[in-house]
């Protein structure tokens, strides 16, 4: 069992490469975007707590997204967890490593996905995904084949999200630079830190994630 954190700047496929994993290796996705945003439809009260902040594009708070994630890890893992947006900040790095010690897990890699900032805004204009699978689309690089109807499941609800906006982006990379870039050096220093180039197209991006995965 394997355990990784992907890690990068907002529309670095992050969610996209999480996916295939899923499919590739039975490992179970922990991404905190998707739980955050299913609080909020949910419309429970930390789901409309959240709301207006993820708008906005900044980050929730860490005792939110902590609380969150070890509810997760009781549950069941596959082939390991992929940690999905989280840890974002230095708080929730050390939150993680405790978790995972009291529940006797490790963590295997910290995969860091790079990608130019132009790449960023270009790939999240073009976002959409599928609300009963979570599939990622692209209106340019990756269409559904037929239109309107998810590949993966044949759902037909196909979803944009409200923080991938210009006002929200700018807000959610400088975010990520203040905060989550930090975590680059911080698992650098422990000697977990891989990076693949997430300019790449996915397959080749995919590639090389599973050699990392596989050279373990
Ligand atoms: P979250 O949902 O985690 O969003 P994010 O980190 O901004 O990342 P994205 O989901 O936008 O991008 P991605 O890297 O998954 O890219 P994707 O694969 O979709 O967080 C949202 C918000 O929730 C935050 O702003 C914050 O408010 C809150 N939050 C979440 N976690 C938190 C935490 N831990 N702490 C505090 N707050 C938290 O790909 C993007 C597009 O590019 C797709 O269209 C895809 O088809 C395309 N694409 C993917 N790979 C490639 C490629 N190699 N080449 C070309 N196109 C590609």
């Amino acid at each position: 069992m394997t355990n990784i954190i992907l890690l990068g700047p907002p529309g670095a496929g992050k969610g996209t490469q999480a996916k295939r994993l899923v499919d590739d290796r039975q490992m179970v996705q922990l991404s905190t975007g998707d739980m955050l945003r299913e609080a909020k439809t949910s419309g429970t009260e930390m789901g409309k707590r959240v709301a207006d902040v993820m708008a906005r594009g900044e980050l929730v708070t860490d005792d939110i997204v902590i609380g969150l994630i070890e509810e997760k890890l009781n549950g069941a893992s596959g082939g390991g967890f992929i940690f999905d947006g989280f840890p974002r900040t230095l708080k929730q790095a050390d939150a993680l490593g405790e978790l995972l010690a009291r529940k006797g897990k490790t963590l295997d890699a910290v995969i860091e996905i790079q990608v130019d900032d132009a790449a960023l805004v270009a790939r999240i204009s073009g976002r959409f995904t599928c609300r009963t699978c979570g599939e990622v689309y692209h209106d340019e690089t990756k269409p559904t084949k037929a239109s309107g109807v998810c590949d993966h499941c044949g759902g037909t609800e196909l979803n944009r999200r409200a923080d991938d906006n210009a006002d929200a982006l700018r807000t959610r990379l400088v975010e990520y630079y203040k905060k989550t870039s930090p975590l680059i050096g911080y698992y650098y220093a422990k000697g977990q830190l891989h990076g693949v180039d997430g300019m790449a197209e996915p397959d080749q991006v995919a590639t090389a994630v599973a050699k990392l995965l596989d050279k373990r």
